[in-house]
């Protein structure tokens, strides 16, 4: 995402002792510590909510409760728009995440069969044997890209066993999820077209078939008595696979960065893999990746701000597992932390489907990466890279081990 170096003159409804000047896209030392820069947005003096000039200008909640409550409060802020600047937001909704109720729960209800938890734990064998493919490819080589060589591979074994696609499939998705976290000469709308033309063929090759798989399954729903159109189909079969692309990627290379640079920790997880459901929570607490935004449906006062209908408010997810009204010591990673709900898969309605998955992928990761290279370390000489967008994400991460 372009950094933002426009500002937008400020609203009339806006007074000035809310306005701080905050690009959500590039936070000042977010390319080598994404949330210790949205963590500073809880410093005495910022207000808890604030108008920022940046990206169109918009509204950023930085607090727990504010998040939590704009989530599950979709009469006052709907999710018919989502990220800033207004016009990324694809015209076409993609459903069901771009829906309110009652709309959204008609979507919601075709994809949700697949993510129970008897139809995850029958996805765990094809997650853990790529997983232990990967690592004992990689780990002669003493060394490797995280996220390219590892990370992103998760998603798409997880997505081609949902979907019943042949292993021909697998380059080509990996190209185009590749491109999504690598972004190159191409916008991410061409990209998206690409993905969307991709899932279409499948779609269209899937009508009338008899299939148990999500895309047989989707394509042949009926909505409001009707086929559901061949569009709505598409839209709600890419948004299974862009929904856990990047943010499980970035997830688990948020994780991979943090055990390579504190070998306390890690070591103590390697020993004591009775700890790892505990991590996982606590990682997803510390390291939330996503950045979802809402827009305002009327005129409102909320907690005494002054909205107007149309106005963009952000929601950073992982500002609530780091505010320190919610959590003691938040910045610090305790294994041994009281288990607390908190943002990073979202609330409400549209609340993270994948969830159980997404859990499942940090658990296999943990689980066979630190059996198998239990030491490991940044490269010498190599510095990470972190991209901030509406997830933010590793585009370098180089790992070493003793080979
Ligand atoms: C660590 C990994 C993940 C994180 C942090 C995450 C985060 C989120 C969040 C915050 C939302 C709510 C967005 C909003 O309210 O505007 C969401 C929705 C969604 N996620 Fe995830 N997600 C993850 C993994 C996955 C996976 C693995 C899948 C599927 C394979 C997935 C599919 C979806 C879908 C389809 C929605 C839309 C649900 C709806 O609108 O009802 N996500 N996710």
């Amino acid at each position: 995402m372009a950094m933002s170096t426009v500002l937008t003159p400020i609203p009339g409804h806006v007074p000035e002792a809310l306005v701080f000047d905050f690009d959500l896209y590039n936070p000042p030392g977010a390319a080598t510590d994404y949330h210790g820069a949205f963590a500073r947005l809880h410093d005495n003096g910022i207000p808890d909510i604030f108008w920022t000039p940046r990206n169109g200008g918009h509204w950023i909640a930085t607090r727990g409760t504010h998040i939590t409550e704009i989530f599950q409060d979709h009469s006052r802020f709907s999710s018919r728009m989502k990220s800033v600047p207004k016009e990324h937001n694809p015209k076409d909704p993609l459903r069901p995440i771009t829906l309110d109720p009652p709309e959204h729960g008609k979507y919601r209800a075709l994809i949700q069969p697949f993510f129970t938890v008897p139809a995850i734990r029958r996805l765990e064998p094809i997650i853990r044997n790529l997983a232990i493919n990967l690592i004992d490819g990689l780990k002669p080589n003493g060394q490797c890209e995280f996220v390219a060589d590892f990370a992103q591979h998760l998603p798409i074994g997880i997505f081609m066993g949902m979907v019943n696609l042949p292993e021909s499939d697998r380059l080509p998705l990996l190209n185009l999820v590749d491109e999504i976290i690598n972004p190159g000469e191409r916008s991410k709308q061409e990209i998206f077209a690409s993905l969307n033309e991709y899932v279409g063929e499948k779609v269209r090759s899937r009508r009338g078939g008899t299939g148990t798989d999500l895309i047989t399954h989707v394509a042949n729903s009926v909505i409001d008595g009707e086929l559901i159109s061949y569009t709505d189909a598409v839209s709600v079969c890419s948004l299974v696979l862009i929904g856990g692309l990047d943010t499980v990627a970035s997830t688990l290379g948020f994780i991979a960065h943090f055990l390579a640079t504190h070998p306390t920790h890690r070591q103590e997880l390697a020993a004591k893999p009775q700890l790892i459901d505990a991590a996982i929570n606590e990682f997803l607490r510390r390291f939330a990746v996503t950045n979802p935004g809402r827009v305002v449906t009327r005129d409102i006062d909320y907690h005494g701000v002054n909205m107007r209908a149309g106005d963009m408010v952000m929601l950073p997810t992982f500002l609530h597992g780091l505010d320190e009204r919610e959590f003691d010591d938040p910045l610090s990673v305790k294994f041994d932390r009281a288990p607390k709900v908190n943002a990073a898969f979202g609330r409400g309605d549209h609340t993270c489907p994948g969830l159980t998955l997404a859990k499942l992928e940090i658990r296999v990761f943990l689980e066979e990466w630190l059996a198998r290279i239990p030491i490991f370390s940044l490269k010498a000489g190599s510095d990470v890279g972190i991209r901030a967008g509406i997830n933010g994400s590793f585009y370098r991460l180089s790992l070493a081990w003793p080979s």
